[in-house]
C-alpha cells in the first residue's frame, strides 16, 4: 500500500498566556525525524518545491501565515491550504510538491526524515512519472 499525504491534527494547549502545540517523533510525525528546516521572508508570488523525493519524508507546519501546498502523488493532485499551527501536512515520499501562496511573514517548518542529499531530489516532472511506474 502507498502512503497517501494527509492532515494531522497536533494536541494544542489553549492558555491566556499564549497557546502551545507541540510535536514528538514516531508519534505526532508518523517518522523517526533526522533533520528540520524552516522557510521565511518569501517575498509575494514566489513558489518553492517544484520537485519530489525518493526517500525523504516530510512533515510541515504553517507556524505562522498561511500557504498552499499542492500535492501530486501521480494518481491525485491536491492543495492543501496551512494556516494553523496545530496542524501538520505528512508528506510521504515519491510525492511531487509545490509550496506557493505565501502570506507576507509567513513561516514554514519542514521536519524530514532523512538528512539532507541531493541525490534523493527528483527535479523533472517526467522522470517522476517513470519512477512511479
Ligand atoms: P530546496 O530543497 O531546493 O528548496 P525548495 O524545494 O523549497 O525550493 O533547497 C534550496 C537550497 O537549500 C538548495 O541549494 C539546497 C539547500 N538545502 C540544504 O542545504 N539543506 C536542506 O536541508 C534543504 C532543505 C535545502
Amino acid at each position: 500500500m502507498i502512503e497517501q499525504p494527509r492532515l494531522i491534527q497536533l494536541p494544542k494547549f489553549l492558555d491566556k498566556r499564549g497557546n502551545l502545540s507541540f510535536i514528538e517523533e514516531c508519534k505526532h510525525v508518523p517518522f523517526k525525524i533526522e533533520r528540520s528546516y524552516w522557510i521565511y521572508d518569501v517575498p509575494g508570488g514566489q513558489v518553492r518545491g517544484g520537485h519530489a523525493y525518493r526517500r525523504n519524508k516530510e512533515f510541515i507546519v504553517a507556524l505562522s501565515g498561511s500557504f498552499d501546498v499542492v500535492l501530486d502523488t501521480g494518481a491525485e493532485k491536491k492543495l492543501f491550504s496551512l494556516n494553523r499551527s496545530y496542524f501538520g501536512l505528512y508528506v510521504p515520499e515519491g510525492v511531487w510538491r509545490q509550496m506557493q501562496n505565501f502570506s507576507t511573514n509567513s513561516l514554514a517548518l519542514v521536519v524530514a526524515s532523512t538528512l539532507f542529499d541531493p541525490e534523493d531530489y527528483i527535479y523533472s516532472y517526467e522522470q517522476f512519472k517513470a519512477e512511479l511506474r
